[in-house]
């Protein structure tokens, strides 16, 4: 656990699915194989569905994959051709731990890119305000930072964080017990923040 300490020691479930050692990886791992049908080569998604993982940082991709793997969040994918063969429960399950640790590290090291979208204004300065009160000690920098060990938020496609803002709202994904107290949000509080997270991507 040595490397990731400082970070695991914030969650506790992040310090307990987050196994050993960290690789270094130049090159794209073969297992990438698996992902970049439906994420892309380089990790920038241009389907609403699905979220960039290029350069949200290795860590949070650590976590999900492991989060995927437990159980603690739905499959995802529901929507696609062969998701059943296809979904994170089934390639993870099947994946060894270098392998998941090195597509974590290749895909968190990648550059970022906002998904390309038009966000209301009227919109995005209420969810600036939600955002404010609600979020920003957590996400900061409009949920631009990588380091913040919680995704990106700013320029991922509105629907996709609406999807995930429903999820955690009905309990089915593991959050930090702080987060969960903020995330009983309304359809309206919902489409607001999304345009202020895709406003921010601009
Ligand atoms: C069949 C399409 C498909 C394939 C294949 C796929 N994904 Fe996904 N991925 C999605 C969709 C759709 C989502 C949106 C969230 C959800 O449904 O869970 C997602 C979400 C994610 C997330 C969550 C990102 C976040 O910000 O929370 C990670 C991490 C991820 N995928 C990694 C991978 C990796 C690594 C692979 C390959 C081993 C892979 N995915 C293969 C479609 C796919
Ligand atoms: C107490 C700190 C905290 C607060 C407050 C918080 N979050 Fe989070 N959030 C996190 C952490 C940590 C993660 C990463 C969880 C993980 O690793 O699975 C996260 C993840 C997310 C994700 C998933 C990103 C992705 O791509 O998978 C979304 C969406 C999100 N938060 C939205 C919000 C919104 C909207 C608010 C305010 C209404 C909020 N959060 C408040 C800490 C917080």
């Amino acid at each position: 656990m040595s490397t990731i300490r400082k970070h695991a020691g914030k969650f506790a479930l992040g310090a307990l699915l987050v196994a050993g050692f960290n690789i270094a990886v130049a090159q794209a791992p073969a297992a990438v194989e698996s992902c970049t049908g439906c994420h892309n080569e380089d990790g920038v998604s241009d389907n609403p569905e699905v979220p960039t993982i290029a350069g949200v940082g290795s860590f949070f991709l650590e976590n999900q994959i492991a989060i995927y793997s437990e159980g603690a969040r739905p499959c995802g994918a529901e929507g696609f051709a062969d998701h059943e063969a296809e979904d994170h429960c089934a390639i993870f399950s099947k994946m060894s731990e270098d392998d998941k640790l090195a597509i974590a590290e290749y895909f968190g090291e990648l550059p970022y890119e906002s998904f390309d979208q038009e966000a209301d204004a009227g919109l995005a300065e209420q969810g600036e305000a939600i955002h404010e009160e609600n979020c920003a000690r957590c996400h900061t920098d409009a949920g631009a930072e990588p380091f913040d060990d919680a995704g990106i938020l700013a320029g991922q496609p509105m629907p996709y964080l609406i999807q995930q803002f429903e999820t955690y709202k009905a309990g089915e994904r593991w959050q930090p017990e702080s987060m969960a107290e903020v995330m009983q949000l309304s359809e309206e509080e919902m489409k607001a923040l999304a345009n202020f997270y895709a406003e921010a991507g601009q």
